[in-house]
C-alpha cells in the first residue's frame, strides 16, 4: 500500500485497514487501495454522525392528505380517465421499472428475492414470473411491448441476469428488458470505520431503494427514457404480487390532476399497522413513518370514522419523466439502519456476529415527494392490489401473500 493511501486512512481514523496488511496478499492490498481511493470518507463522516446522533424532532405541521378512492369512482369518470391512460400506453410513452436491489433478509432467501418462487393455483410461480405475467397481460391489452428496466445491486446483479436468462424472461420480449445497477455505501462499525468482508474488499450495501433516482441517471436509462419519448414511467417492487402496475386509472387520474407524481395506496387495516402513509408536512406530500406519527393522530378518525392518516404506501409509485429529470443529482436524506454483518477481524479471521453490529444508510424512494407540491394518490382495495413477501411466516409472508394471490386468480 503506498505511502499516500496510508496518510488518507490516518487521516480519516480508519487505521484498521493497516492492520489486515499482513494478512493480504500484494494482489488483495492493491484491490484495496483501489477501492480506498473511490471511498467519500468526507460522506462517511458525516453518515457516522448520523447513525451517532439523537433523532431530533423538527418543527412541523402534519395534515391529511386528500386521496381519490377508486370504489367510489362513477363508471363514467372512470372510463374517462382510463382512456386518457389507455392512449399513453398504447402510444408507446409508457416504461416499468422495478426495483430489485434489495438484500431481502426478512425473508431469508438465498439469492435475489425475485428468484424465490411461491406455490400458487397457477403453479409454482417466481415473484419475477409474476411481474412478468403482468406485463404480457399488457402487451395483449395495449398490442405494445412495453419497456422493462430492473434495478439491480451489485450483490445480486448477475445473479439475477443469470436467472431470467435460464428462464428465458418467462417468455417476455428480451430486446425490452434491461437491467441496471444501483449504488452502495460502506457498511460501517460502531466506531465509525469501514469493514472487510469474507472476499477482502470493503463491505458495502445497496444505497436503498431511493438509489434510483441516481442511478436511472448514472447508467443512461433516463437518457434512454428521453429517446424512446416515454412521458410516464412507473416504479413497483418485485415483491407484491398483486401489484398492478399498468393501470391507465392511475395515469389517466394523475393527468387529469395535472400531477406528476403518483402513488396507489391502502386503507391501513388498523392504527398501529406498522407502515407509512401518506400526509402532508408543512404542506408538501410526504410519507410518514409509523414511528414518527404520534399515537393520538394514527388513532384520529374523521366524521364518517375513516383513520385521518390512513392512506398506506405500498411502493406503487408513478412519476413523469420530467420529474425523475428533476430528481437525478438531487441527494436524498440517508437513514440508519443497525444491523448484522459478518467481518473479517483484525487477524484476519472471518467474524460471524450474535448482535448487530453495523450501521448501515439507506435513501427511500418516497423521501423525494415532499421536493413537490402535490401529488395524486389513489385508494385501491387491498385484496385486489397489495400482497407483499416481506417475512419468512406470520405477516407478509409467502403464506399470506399466496393466499391473496388465489383469492385473486380464482
Ligand atoms: P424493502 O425495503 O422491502 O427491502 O424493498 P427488501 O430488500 O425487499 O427486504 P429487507 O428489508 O432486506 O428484508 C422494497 C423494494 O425496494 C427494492 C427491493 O428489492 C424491493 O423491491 N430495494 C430495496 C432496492 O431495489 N434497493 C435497495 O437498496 C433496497
Amino acid at each position: 500500500m503506498n505511502k499516500e493511501t496510508i496518510q488518507t486512512l490516518k487521516k480519516c481514523s480508519q487505521e484498521q485497514m493497516i492492520e489486515y496488511l499482513p494478512y493480504l496478499t500484494e494482489e488483495e492490498q492493491n484491490e484495496i487501495e483501489k477501492q480506498i481511493q473511490e471511498v467519500d470518507f468526507e460522506q462517511l463522516k458525516q453518515l457516522y454522525k448520523l447513525a451517532k446522533q439523537e433523532q431530533h424532532v423538527e418543527e412541523k405541521t402534519i395534515e391529511r392528505i386528500s386521496y381519490v378512492d377508486k370504489a367510489k369512482l362513477e363508471n363514467s369518470q372512470r372510463a374517462k380517465l382510463e382512456e386518457i391512460g389507455k392512449n399513453i400506453i398504447h402510444n408507446g410513452k409508457y416504461a416499468v421499472i422495478t426495483m430489485a436491489g434489495g438484500q431481502g433478509t426478512r425473508l431469508g432467501h438465498s439469492g435475489p428475492k425475485g428468484t424465490y418462487c411461491l406455490d400458487t393455483i397457477k403453479g409454482p410461480k417466481y415473484l419475477f414470473e409474476i411481474v412478468v405475467d403482468t406485463l404480457k397481460r399488457a402487451s395483449q391489452d395495449y398490442q405494445i411491448t412495453l419497456p422493462w428496466y430492473i434495478m439491480t445491486s451489485k450483490e445480486n446483479h448477475q445473479d439475477t441476469i443469470r436467472f431470467l436468462e435460464e428462464k428465458e424472461y418467462f417468455g417476455y420480449d428480451k430486446n425490452k428488458v434491461k437491467f441496471f445497477m444501483q449504488g452502495e455505501l460502506p457498511l460501517l462499525n460502531t466506531n465509525g470505520q469501514i469493514i472487510l468482508d469474507k472476499d477482502k474488499k470493503i463491505k458495502k450495501a445497496a444505497n436503498g431503494n431511493g438509489g434510483i433516482y441516481e442511478a436511472i441517471e448514472s447508467n443512461g436509462i433516463l437518457e434512454e427514457l428521453k429517446k424512446q419519448d416515454i412521458e410516464w414511467i412507473f416504479i413497483n417492487s418485485m415483491d407484491n404480487v398483486l401489484c398492478n402496475f399498468v393501470d391507465p386509472l392511475l395515469i389517466g387520474l394523475t393527468i387529469a390532476q395535472n400531477h406528476k407524481i403518483a402513488s396507489k395506496s391502502v386503507a391501513k387495516a388498523e392504527p398501529k399497522e406498522r407502515a407509512g402513509v401518506f400526509c402532508k408536512m408543512n404542506g408538501k406530500p410526504k410519507v410518514i413513518e409509523y414511528t414518527e406519527l404520534p399515537d393520538e393522530m394514527a388513532e384520529e378518525r374523521d366524521e364518517n370514522g375513516e383513520l385521518v392518516y390512513g392512506e398506506l404506501h405500498i411502493m406503487l409509485n408513478l412519476f413523469h419523466r420530467s420529474i425523475l429529470e428533476d430528481l437525478a443529482d438531487v441527494k436524498l436524506p440517508y437513514h440508519v439502519a443497525f444491523k448484522k454483518s459478518g467481518y473479517l477481524n483484525e487477524k484476519g479471521q472471518y467474524i460471524e456476529p450474535e448482535e448487530p453490529n453495523v450501521y448501515k444508510f439507506e435513501a427511500f424512494i418516497f423521501d423525494a415527494f415532499t421536493r413537490y407540491d402535490d401529488m395524486t394518490i389513489l385508494r385501491v382495495k387491498r385484496e385486489e392490489e397489495f400482497a407483499p413477501v416481506k417475512n419468512r411466516t406470520g405477516v407478509d409472508s409467502p403464506e399470506t401473500a399466496t393466499a391473496l394471490y388465489n383469492a385473486r386468480y380464482q
